[in-house]
């Protein structure tokens, strides 16, 4: 049901239900800076969880890292990112906008023409995109640090390090989750391209011959990866780097693309960087990063096959793939049928009237089950209406608790997806749930 207008509602229903604030919106607001509210860094939350158990908890040969944003100004010389870390880019003379010279309708580069005002373009000119700023107290070209635009280099400047601490042999990965940092025309399309933003990265060292292998096996682990945070198949799919879109580090890249309401768009990349980076780091750095195979005694520079997944980028694909609208009753119901495992709320708690002790049980049985899962506890309005609010914000299961529940010890469970209710009796509701988010499956 994605239309263009789909992107207006899900960025209205964010601000208006505290998933994402524009930043500081009292002062007019900071262009594509965005805040995660209460539900939205609880579902931010969620899907990092998701991605690291996936990494590092079901591989027992990929350890973690968490590596300072700020690092030595040469690695990023010996990156390549100072030289070829660059958009093309255009002024125009009138409006004063700036384009990216890639992103421009072929006819108004031709014409030199901005595609706002009308006005005079400038000549393309490469921008590089790394955010520059200064440590310590003076400011000049020696004290120059950037903000880190990809996490990766943090891991390989410490390969050896992790690598012998946690006694690893190739083949071997590292992971790491942290904010990036590029300087981009950002349009529209709410939080899908930011200045600011977050990467979950896998680097994973390997033999050089062995890079056909484990690049197919990275991409069909992280194909699968989305379909089991919830994501529709049909709304998945690979594209292939060609020559003009490799980055300078690639030999052989693919991304996974999903199809937003505004179209079909990268969210993570696959790459097979060789060992251009670590031989950059060798040559720079003048450390030897080379490994040493014990059983055959070969040395060589492990080729690195890389999987790069934005954090803040799944954000928007788990609330673009989970927003639908539908009709009940002549009223129409938005509902968030996101996965369970990622829901920012797993289970509402609704007394079905304040009085006569059912208030006092329902918060019995939303404080016992806060240990296991996010819980909710509402007891305003209409139960129907109470419903609907959990609806919005994709609360999976929500619980009633009424008359019958004094006397039988049963409460009502009611499946957001499908709105059936059933009788559970609360000594099982623990059990109960769990299975539930074990046998989920989103109807298409
Ligand atoms: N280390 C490799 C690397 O950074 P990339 O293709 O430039 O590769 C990987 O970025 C992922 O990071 C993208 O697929 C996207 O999900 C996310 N990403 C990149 N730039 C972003 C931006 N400006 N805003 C939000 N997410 C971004």
């Amino acid at each position: 049901m994605a239309s263009a207008g789909t992107m207006d509602k899900i960025t209205s229903l964010c601000k208006r239900r505290g998933f994402i604030f524009q930043s500081s919106e009292i002062y007019g607001g900071l262009a594509s800076a965005w805040d995660y509210g209460p539900l939205g860094v609880e579902l931010k939350n969620n899907i990092k969880s998701f991605w690291w158990k996936t990494m590092t908890q079901l591989n027992s040969n990929i350890v973690g890292l968490d590596a300072s944003i700020m690092m030595h100004p040469r690695v990023w010389v010996a990156s390549g990112h100072v030289e070829n870390f660059t958009d093309p880019l255009v002024d125009c003379k009138k409006c004063k906008l700036r384009f990216r010279a890639d992103m421009i309708d072929k006819k108004n580069m031709e014409e030199h023409k901005c595609p706002e005002c009308g006005g005079e373009l400038t000549d393309p000119r490469n921008f590089n995109l790394m955010f520059k700023t200064h440590i310590g107290p003076v400011e000049d070209e020696g004290s120059i640090v950037y903000l880190r635009p990809e996490t990766a280099q943090g891991i390989y400047v410490n390969y050896k390090n992790v690598m012998q601490t946690s006694r690893q042999r190739i083949p071997f990965g590292i992971a790491q989750v942290g904010k990036a940092f590029r300087n981009e025309i950002t349009t529209k399309n709410f939080i899908f391209r930011t200045c600011e933003f977050e990467q979950m990265e896998m680097q994973y060292f390997i033999h050089p011959q062995e890079d056909e292998k484990w690049f197919d096996h990275w991409m069909n682990q992280r194909f699968q990866y989305y379909i089991d945070l919830g994501i529709r198949k049909s709304k998945l799919r690979f594209h292939e780097h060609g020559p003009d879109e490799l980055a300078h580090y690639a030999k052989k890249a693919f991304d996974i693309e999903y199809e937003f309401p505004f179209g079909w768009k990268e969210i993570e990349g696959i790459h097979n960087r060789t060992d251009f980076d670590l031989k950059q780091h060798t040559e720079y750095s003048g450390k030897d990063l080379k490994y040493l195979d014990e059983a055959t005694k070969e040395r060589f520079i492990p080729y690195i096959i890389e999987t790069s997944a934005g954090l803040t980028r799944s954000v928007l694909v788990a609330l673009s793939d989970a927003y639908d609208e539908e009709e009940v009753d002549g009223d129409t119901r938005t509902v968030l049928r996101f996965h369970p495992l990622i829901a920012p709320v797993t289970v509402g708690v609704f007394p079905l009237v304040k009085k006569d002790g059912l208030a006092d049980l329902a918060r019995d049985i939303e404080k016992s089950l806060r240990e296991e899962f996010t819980t909710f506890y509402d007891q305003g309005g209409a139960i129907g209406r109470r419903y609907r609010r959990q609806d919005e914000v994709g609360t999976p299961f929500c619980l009633t608790i009424d008359y019958q529940s004094k006397e039988d010890d049963t409460v009502t469970l009611r499946l957001r997806d499908s709105m059936e209710q059933r009788r559970v009796n609360i000594a099982d509701l623990t059990s109960r749930i769990k299975e539930e988010i074990r046998n989920y499956r989103r109807k298409d």
